[in-house]
This record gives C-alpha cells, structure tokens and sequence, in this order.
C-alpha cells in the first residue's frame, strides 16, 4: 500500500504507517487520508485548501472555536513565564486560581477542584476517590460501582469498566474492574423517537438503581456514574424526572452520584453545567474537553465539600490520596482554561448557546421524512440522526454520509449509523442552517447511492 500523501502546504511528504491511529480504520484511513492543515474560528481547511465546517466542535471540545486570540496569547504567555510546574507539593498561581473558578462555576456544594489530563482520567480519578471516600469514612465494604448501558466514559480501566459501549468492552474483557453492574439505557424510539428536548417517557428506568439496591444491599455500593446527556453514543437525552430518581435513590441509601459532564460541561447544555440545566447536583462532576476549548489537555473532578473534608482528617503532613499525575494542573493548561472562561463569560458565550438551542433543534428536526431517517434527538447545542444501516454491515451507512459531508464543506462525526453535531457556540443560525441543509444532502446522497 502506498502510505505516503502530498501535503501542499509544506509541500513535505507525509509517511502514514508509522502512526497508530486511535478509534481508526487505520487501513481505510491511510488509503483515503483526511488531513487538517489548519482551523479558524469554526472552519477547519484541508491540505487542498477545502473549507470544513466543524460540526462536533472539534470532539465536543472546541466550543468556542479555533486560533481565538486570546487563548493563543495566554498560553504563549504562560509558556514564557512558567512552562511548568509539578502540582506533587508545590503550586502556580494559575492552577490555584483555575480551581477557583470552576469552583465558583460549580452547583453550590461542589468547592474542591483535582485536576487531571483528560476526560479518561477524570472518570477514574472520580471513581477511585468515590471509593477512597467509603472507606476513609469506615464504610470500606462500600466498593460496587454502577454505570450505564451506552455510556462513554473514555478508555481507562475504570473507564470501560462502568461504560456501557460493547465495541470498547468487549476486547478488554479481563482487565474489566469487579463488582460493576449496568442501569439500562434510555432510549426506547417506541416511546421518543423525534422528541424535541427531554423525552416525557422513562423516568422510571432510574428504578433499576432501587433493584440493584435490593440485590447486592446498599453496604456494597460505592457509586453510580452516568453522562446526564449521554454525548459518544449519540446524544441520548434523559427523560424528564429521571435524574431526579437516581439523585433520590443515591442520598436515600448513602451512594455516590457522579455526573460525568465532559461533554455536558461548559455550556453545551446552554448552562454551567448539565447539573444546572436538569436540576440535579451530584457529589462528584467529571470535566475535560471544554475547560480548555481543546486547545491544551485538562481534566478535572469536582468534588463536595463533605467528600473533601473526609480526607483531611490524618496528620496534617501525612498525603491524603495517593493519585495524581506529572501533568495534573499544568500551568499551560491554566492559562489556556483562564482564557477560554474569560470569553465564555464575558462574551456571553453561555447566552449565545441557549439561544442556538432552538435553531439548532429547528434546523435538525426539519429532517425527519428523508428516507432512512429513523430517529433525531436534541438538547442544548447538541443533536443526533440515526439512520436506517446498510443490513448486515454496521456503520457503513454513516461512514458514506460522513464521506458525503466532506464534499458538502462539512466535517461531521459518527458513531455506529448515528451522526452527532455540537456546532461552536460561537457558530450563526446561518451556519446552523447550512449545516443542516448539508447533512440532508449527504444523507440523500447516501440512501440514493
Ligand atoms: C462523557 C465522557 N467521558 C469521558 C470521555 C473521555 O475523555 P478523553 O477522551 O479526554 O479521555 C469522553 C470523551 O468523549 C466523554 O464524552
């Protein structure tokens, strides 16, 4: 195979074979390479010079789009003053005031900011001191966890054990964390399919959590974790009161709710966070992606004050949680997190979301009756349209809209034969409807091909 392609804009040739693509057909990829050369605001251009609107906001991560000044100047800011600082006993001013800021963004009652690296491992920082907790409390037998069916909780171990999505399960079978077991998903198309927001069915799915209770006894559970708006399996938005129930079965029996918000986080629902827009707040909130507008890895956990407080209780020179990284708070990804709240805030970025919100909707909706389209669902700046799959050939489908879209000027994101689009907060109706129009073009395209 001829790995090797022509990027005009160095004119170097690039050799494909050495680099391990991650959640890539490698193979497919490197005989039809996409490759980005560049991005502004909320276009990406290729190495032909085409134009790609970015749907997804990057993966989720970019909402505030590309090359923002501002962020640009921060980090080329901190790079000169303080390049790097390990967070193991020492501090930057930066970091300290980062978690200031998040705090104060936070659903009163969450006040104490760990950061990590990535969404991955946020989940398994959240999880591990979910656990720590019980047993820094004397409830060491609390040590289940419960996830979802669908949910993505990124890769790590912990990650995959309580995600619910089989393609990044099913290989890593041994190495999956014991004592977990699954909620049911939500989505049921019989009872919501083409709901606009959150479907009026199925809150009492949350009453699974009360079975579990009754099987293994409330002692065993340490915590459960969900995406409020399940976000990687396709935008799947939780029935109206279903939150509510988990929160009230989790304070009732002493479990840990964790709202894995590295999605729903930093406005995307139009709010602070998911907590603020379904009026639920957790114990423990996950974040990524957004904190930084992805222009510098960050991650962090949220936790309650009560779950702080339960670790400063030894002597005061003794480490309270053994867990950490060499990156944790990296003062680079500081200043790029100052910078990107800086423009959410003062720009009325959170405002600018809630008023897509209904264009967006609008602009999707206006999809149902294209043929092969079996379900569309949104809540904040987010949507999914699944498609009917070429039988026996999961993905396909998507993959030939997702292909389509590119000659239509957009970069669109599937997963399995559903198409998810997170425009940047900073995108106009038009755009949005451009968008929309686009994706129905390569829609058609795909079911008359
Ligand atoms: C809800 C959720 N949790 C965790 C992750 C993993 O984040 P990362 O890829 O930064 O490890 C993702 C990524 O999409 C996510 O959507």
């Amino acid at each position: 195979m001829d790995s090797t392609v022509q990027e005009p804009a160095s004119s170097q040739t690039l050799n494909l074979d050495p680099y391990w693509m991650p959640f890539t057909a490698n193979r497919h990829f490197k005989r039809n390479p996409t490759i980005l050369v560049s991005a502004k605001g909320a276009y990406f251009r290729m190495s032909d010079g085409t134009e790609l609107f970015d749907c997804l906001s990057g993966l989720w991560c970019c909402p505030l789009g590309h090359a923002q000044p501002k962020i640009v100047e921060a980090v080329r800011r901190q790079a000169e003053t303080l390049d790097y600082c390990t967070a193991f006993g020492l501090g930057n001013p930066a970091t300290f005031r980062l978690a200031e800021r998040v705090a104060n963004l936070a659903p009163a009652g969450l006040d104490h900011v760990f950061f990590t690296n990535s969404g991955s491992e946020s989940v398994d920082t959240a999880l591990k001191i979910a656990i720590a907790y019980h047993r820094a409390c004397g409830n060491a037998t609390r040590t289940r966890l419960i996830g979802r069916e669908r949910g993505y909780h990124g890769v790590g171990i912990g990650g995959i054990s309580v995600g619910g999505m089989m393609n990044n399960r099913k290989a890593f079978a041994a190495l999956m964390v014991p004592g977990v077991d699954h909620l049911p998903h939500t989505w049921d198309p019989s009872q919501m399919a083409f709901s606009r927001g959150q479907p009026a069915w199925g809150a009492h799915l949350a009453d699974e959590l009360q079975r579990l209770v009754g099987l293994h006894d409330a002692s065993t559970i340490a915590a459960v974790i969900v995406e409020p708006m399940q976000g990687s399996t396709g935008v799947i938005v939780p029935p109206v009161g279903y939150l509510q129930k988990l929160r009230e079965i989790c304070t009732k029996h002493g479990i840990l709710l964790i709202f894995d918000e590295v999605i729903t986080g930093f406005g995307r629902m139009g709010t602070n966070f998911g907590a603020d827009r379904f009026g639920v707040v957790p114990d423990l909130l996950c974040f990524a992606k957004g904190i930084t507008n992805g222009v510098i890895p960050m991650g962090g956990v949220i936790a309650s004050g009560e779950i702080y407080q339960a670790f400063m209780a030894g002597p005061e020179r003794a480490v309270e949680l053994f867990h950490g990284y060499t990156y944790s708070g990296h003062p680079m990804a500081a200043a790029a997190g100052h910078a990107a709240l800086d423009i959410l805030e003062q720009e009325g970025m959170f405002d600018r979301a809630r008023a897509l919100e209904p264009v967006l909707e609008d602009a999707m909706h206006a999809l149902q009756g294209e043929s092969g389209v079996i379900d569309i669902r949104n809540i904040g700046l987010a949507a999914a349209v699944d498609l009917e799959p070429v039988p026996g050939q999961p993905g396909l489908r998507a993959s030939t809209v997702w292909e389509n879209g590119i000659r239509e000027g957009l970069l669109l994101r599937y997963t399995g034969d559903t198409i998810a689009v997170g425009p940047p907060f900073i995108s106009t109706p038009e755009e949005i409807g451009r968008m929309a129009e686009g994706l129905r073009k390569a829609i058609r395209a795909a079911f008359q091909g």
